[in-house]
This record gives structure tokens, sequence and C-alpha cells, in this order.
């Protein structure tokens, strides 16, 4: 029977999305990217090797699966077509297997400066200056330019213009703003439009027919639900819709069609960029977790900000999504910890709640009421079976099922496919 499977990120990214998704591709003929763009970065490793993709579906290394960049994302065509490259020099051709959506807007080179400039002018958000920002701006503001627009140079042309007179305006006194220079941007653009055009096509019908006819298909999220515009840490999350909701806005998959909804978290929490975060440890623990966990940015190369396991926020991640069930990954990180604390309420000003927040006023000033957990103790890296992990390995994530009110299908115990364990 054909499925549509959705896969989000249940915390602020890099939960592991891509490993995951590498490995429930065979179970599927199409993996689609929702929204976001190359602001991602999800990691693959096989072989002994290691692959990070920004667009590129992360199916794209399982034989026969089609690979599809939905409507809903941001398309950097120098950022793409490096990767299609990349894959090439894998000997993995993409006719046939990648199709991109002609309603995905494009991210043009203003849109990467702005981000930058507004990084270091304004107050920081942390972005990865992919132009990610910007590009969704235009895209609401109805000034962006998608895909199949470029089959209309003058109008492409018309558009940059208005944009390009706008930005020097605003943005005077910066250099590598006022000396954009329009002929040069559309000549770059037209030459990459030229390699990825027998690629782009009505990807909306094409989804919606192939399951009609039988396929089944799995959405891949990038982020994390809270980095979510509506639902995440406004103002420090990303401009789209990593939620399960994404999905339908960033395929056009029609919401009847979805059936599980996959979650993914780890098992301590991490964040790049700025932003509240409740369970951030700044002492050595927090340092310890960083280094087991090897936790640098994919795209940018930044440490990330480590903390223990929240389960208020993974409790609202798993309602806002509809949640059927979890995967929890890193596990392997906390091997060696005496003990592990999760957080189970907050303690706002005094008062205490359950409940997520996504005011950041309040969110700064919550402070962790935590239950603690013995260790494990036990390198679960080699374990392959359920039958062989620790009890009090057993123990933490009975507990996280019962707060969730979801439960945990399997847990990933090291960054390589073979391990992955199911419960
Ligand atoms: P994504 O953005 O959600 O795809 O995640 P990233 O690729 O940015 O970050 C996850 C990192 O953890 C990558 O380096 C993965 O190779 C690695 N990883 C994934 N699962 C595990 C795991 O279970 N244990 C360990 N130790 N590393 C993992
Ligand atoms: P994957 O798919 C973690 C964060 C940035 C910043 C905020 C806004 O690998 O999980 P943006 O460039 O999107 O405007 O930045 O969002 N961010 C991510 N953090 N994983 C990601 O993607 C991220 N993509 C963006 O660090 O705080
Ligand atoms: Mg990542």
């Amino acid at each position: 029977m054909a499925k549509i499977t959705v896969l989000v990120g249940l915390q602020w990214g890099d939960e592991g999305k891509g490993k995951i998704i590498d490995l429930l591709s065979p179970n599927y003929n199409i993996v689609a990217r929702y929204q976001g763009g190359a602001n991602a970065g999800h990691t693959i490793v096989f072989n002994k090797r290691k692959f990070i993709l920004h667009l590129i579906p992360s199916g794209i290394f399982t034989k026969g699966v089609i690979c599809v960049i939905g409507n809903g994302t941001v398309i950097d065509l120098d950022a793409l077509i490096e990767e299609i490259n990349l894959l090439k020099k894998e000997g993995i051709s993409l006719k046939n297997r990648l199709f991109i959506s002609k309603d995905a807007h494009l991210i043009f080179p203003y849109h990467k400066i702005i981000d930058s400039i507004k990084e270091s002018r304004d107050e920081k958000i942390g972005t990865t200056k992919r132009g990610i920002g910007p590009s969704y701006i235009d895209k609401y503001a109805r000034t962006g330019v998608k895909i199949q627009d470029l089959n209309y140079p003058d109008k492409v042309r018309g558009i940059l213009k208005k944009n390009l007179d706008l930005i020097k305006k605003i943005y005077d006194e910066y250099e590598e703003v006022s000396s954009l220079n329009i002929d040069d941007i559309l000549e770059k653009v037209y030459k990459n439009y030229s390699i990825i055009k027998d690629l782009v096509i009505d990807t909306q019908s094409y989804l919606y027919y192939s399951f009609k006819k039988g396929k089944s298909i799995l959405a891949e999220g990038a982020q994390g639900t809270l980095l979510d515009v509506d639902f995440g840490t406004y103002p420090y999350v990303t401009s789209s819709h990593p939620t399960s909701g994404g999905v339908c806005i960033g395929t056009g998959i029609p919401p009847t069609l979805i059936k599980d909804i996959i979650g993914i978290f780890k098992a301590y929490t991490t964040r790049v960029g700025e932003g509240p975060f409740v369970t951030e440890l700044l002492n050595n623990e927090g340092k310890q977790i960083l280094e087991l966990g090897n936790e640098f940015g994919a795209t940018t190369g930044r440490p990330r900000r480590c903390g223990w396991l929240d389960l208020v926020a993974l409790k609202y991640s798993c309602a806002i999504n509809g949640t059927t069930s979890m995967i929890m990954t890193k596990t392997d990180v906390l091997n060696n910890f005496e003990e592990i604390n999760v957080c189970i309420k907050y303690d706002i000003n005094g008062k205490k709640t359950d409940r997520f927040v996504t005011d950041c006023e309040l969110l700064k000033v919550a402070k962790p009421i935590y239950k603690k957990f013995k260790g494990w103790k036990y390198n679960i890296s080699e374990c392959r079976r359920k039958k062989d992990l620790p009890k009090n390995l057993i123990n933490y994530i009975r507990f996280i099922e019962e707060f969730a009110g979801v439960k945990i299908s399997h847990i990933s115990t090291g960054p390589s496919r073979e391990q992955f364990i199911k419960l």
C-alpha cells in the first residue's frame, strides 16, 4: 500500500535527520524536501565515508529512489550545482532521479549579502548567512523569482532591477551592495539554469499522481520544530515551516493523504545560533556533550550549544506535528555519563509549568526543573538488538515515551547506517 510519511525534527535542527532519511529511503519510492534551503546540513555516513547534503534530499544515495525539491524550498543555484557535481563525482547521475519544483523561489547573491549585513548590523539571530530569510521575504512580498520565471528573461530582469534599485538605496553604504551588477547576476543564473533546466517540473502534480499510482513518499524536513517561524522561538527561528504542516504547503501534498509523522530528536538538546535555550549547559557537562557528540554545524562549522533533553519542548513539538512515532538519535553520546538529566518542567518567575511557551522573554528567564536518571555507563555503539541494551537506558526511553505520549520506534547509536536499533 502506498503511504506518505513525514520526518520532522523535534528540536532546533541537526537531530540526525539525514542519517534516518537515508535509512528509511529503501521503504519509499520518492523522498521530497518541503522547506528551507542550503541552510540545512544533513549528514549521511556509510562505508566509512561522510556526505553532507544541503538541498538534495538524503534519499539520493538509495538506488532507485527519486528525490524532489519541493515548491516550499528556496534554491541557491550555485549551491545546488555544487551538490550535483559532488554526487556526479560519486558516480550518481541525477537524470530521472532528481526533480525540482517549477514553483520554488530562487536565492540571488543579494539575498546572501543582505543576510550577512543584517547579521552584522541588527540584533543577531545567528543565521547561516545562506540568504534564506531575505529570499522568503521576497517570496511573501511578491517580489521574488520562481524557477519557472526564468523562462521569461525580460520579466526576471524587470524584477531584479526593481529589487536591486531598492536595496541599493537601503544599503547604500555597503560596497558589496553598490557593486552588484544585474548583467553579471543574470549571466550566472542563466548559465546555472541551463544545467538544471531539464530537472524542473510540476512536482506538485508529480507527487500527487505518483501516489495515486501506488508510489510511497517520504517528506524530509529541514531544521526543526523550534525553528519554525510560527511555532518556534521567534525571532530566533528560520523563515519557513519545518513542522509537519509545512509539508502540505511545501509540496502540494494534501493533508488527508499524510499517514505517519515520525519525529526525530537527540537524547540531549543542541542549538546553533542565538535564542533562548532553557536546558543549555554552560559548564563542563555541556563541553563534554559537544566533544563526544562532535557537535559542530554541518553547514557553518560553528560549535553547537549543548544541553540536557528538554521534555517540555519535546512534548510540545510532538503535539504541534501530530507525531505518530519518534526516533531518538545520538544515544551513544551519553554512554559515559554518571547521571543524566531531563527537564520535566519550567520555573518561570516562580510559576511551575510543563507547557512550552514561545514567548522568548519568558523562555529567557525560565529555569529547568530536572528529573535525574542514572547513566547506563555502557558502550551501546556496538549493540544491534534491543535485548542488548542496558536497563538504565530502557528506563530513560520509557520515561520519555510516557512523558511525550508517543512511542520511540528506534534509537540511533552512532553515525553509520548499521548503528540503529528497533525497539
Ligand atoms: P541533520 O541536520 O538533522 O541531518 O543532522 P546533522 O547531520 O546536521 O547532525 C547530526 C550529526 O550527528 C552528524 O554528524 C551525524 O553523522 C551524526 N549522527 C547521527 N546520528 C548519530 C548517532 O546516533 N550517534 C552519533 N554519535 N552521531 C550521530
Ligand atoms: P538542519 O536541516 C540547525 C538556524 C540557524 C539560526 C536560525 C536562522 O541541518 O537541521 P537561517 O539561516 O535559517 O535564517 O538561520 O536557524 N538553522 C539551523 N540550525 N540546523 C539547521 O538545519 C538549521 N538551519 C538553520 O543557526 O539560528
Ligand atoms: Mg544539520
